[in-house]
């Protein structure tokens, strides 16, 4: 196949890309995005402060316009996210628990009834980890109020919610065997033993040359993978350039096709024009939407 999307299907997967709404009309943007991929994540239309920025007053406006854009070119949409401690309002910070519960599980509720059907997997819950040695849960409005139950009776909503939606829990330096991805591991098997909806896990691979891609990468993919849920590469982008960068970019593919339940691949942006790593060109078109050898590394590995 010639194109990252066609290569992947027929390889049965997709692989997507991070898009805004706000550069849809610009035409090699939408021409680049509408030719090699077959998915999208909105970079940040679906976030709370966008969806739900007072509360209980909803705009969907430019998250319908991602999701339209791609149901009419037949690409999947991933639902990127209900519950993270950033890109949320102000009002939710400020509300007492038993308000704060209520908030989240409308959130979820009217967000994923409103794409009811329309979304192949939810990050329903982003980043509640901390980095580091500890395996610690991350302070945030929804830890600290509601505690460790939060994650469980976010997923049981969003099941309620959109039963056919895959449910995904979400994070980064996750990638690797470390402290951090050992802690949602073992949410991951609690989950399954217990019976709390859970279907995949979002490996946000965000890489530069303090955070490479980990020797183990595959390893750690397969053993969430073992646990029965189905494993994402959520957020890939790759600081760097040239052969380091494109070696770089094949072994993430190389080992999400060594991955059967590993369903899919995500950049995070269509090109290096619009990363949100200002200063780095991480991505796979350049910023004239030129194929980098890193997209040629891509292909070739498909
Ligand atoms: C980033 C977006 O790319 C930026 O445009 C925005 O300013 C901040 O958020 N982890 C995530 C993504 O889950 O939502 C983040 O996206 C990148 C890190």
């Amino acid at each position: 196949a010639s194109t990252l999307g066609a290569a992947a299907a027929e390889k049965g997967r997709y692989f997507g890309a991070a898009v805004a709404a706000n550069h849809l009309g610009e035409s090699q943007y939408a021409s680049t995005l509408n030719t090699e991929f077959n998915s999208v994540t909105p970079e940040n239309e679906m976030k709370w402060d966008a969806v739900e920025s007072s509360r209980n007053s909803f705009n969907f406006g430019a998250a319908d316009q991602i999701v339209n854009h791609a149901q009419s070119r037949g690409m999947k949409v991933r639902g990127h996210t209900l519950v993270w401690h950033s890109q949320l309002p102000g009002w939710v910070s400020g509300l007492g628990t038993s308000d704060l519960r209520s908030a989240m599980n409308n959130h979820i509720t009217t967000v994923m009834q409103h794409y009811k059907g329309k979304i192949h997997s939810w990050d329903v819950v982003n980043e509640a980890y901390q980095d580091g040695n500890s395996g610690a849960r991350r302070s945030s409005p929804f830890q600290d109020k509601l505690g460790n139950g939060f994650i469980e009776e976010a997923f049981r909503t969003a099941r309620a919610a959109d039963p056919n939606a895959k449910l995904c829990y979400n994070d980064y330096n996750t990638d690797g065997q470390n402290a951090k991805s050992n802690a949602v591991y073992n949410m991951v098997k609690d989950f399954k033993a217990r019976g709390v909806p859970i279907d995949c896990v979002g490996f946000q691979s965000h890489f530069n040359s303090n955070s490479p891609v980990p020797s183990d990468y595959q390893q750690n993919l397969q053993r969430f993978a073992d646990l029965g849920v189905d494993v994402q590469i959520t957020e890939l982008d790759i600081e760097g350039s040239g052969t380091a960068q494109a070696d770089n970019y094949r072994r993430v593919v190389q080992a999400c096709l060594a991955v059967s339940r590993c369903t899919g691949i995500t950049v995070w942006g269509v090109t290096d024009k619009y990363s949100w790593r200002a200063s780095g060109t991480p991505l796979l078109f350049d910023s004239n939407y030129n194929k980098k050898p890193a997209y040629n590394a891509v292909l070739t590995a498909l």
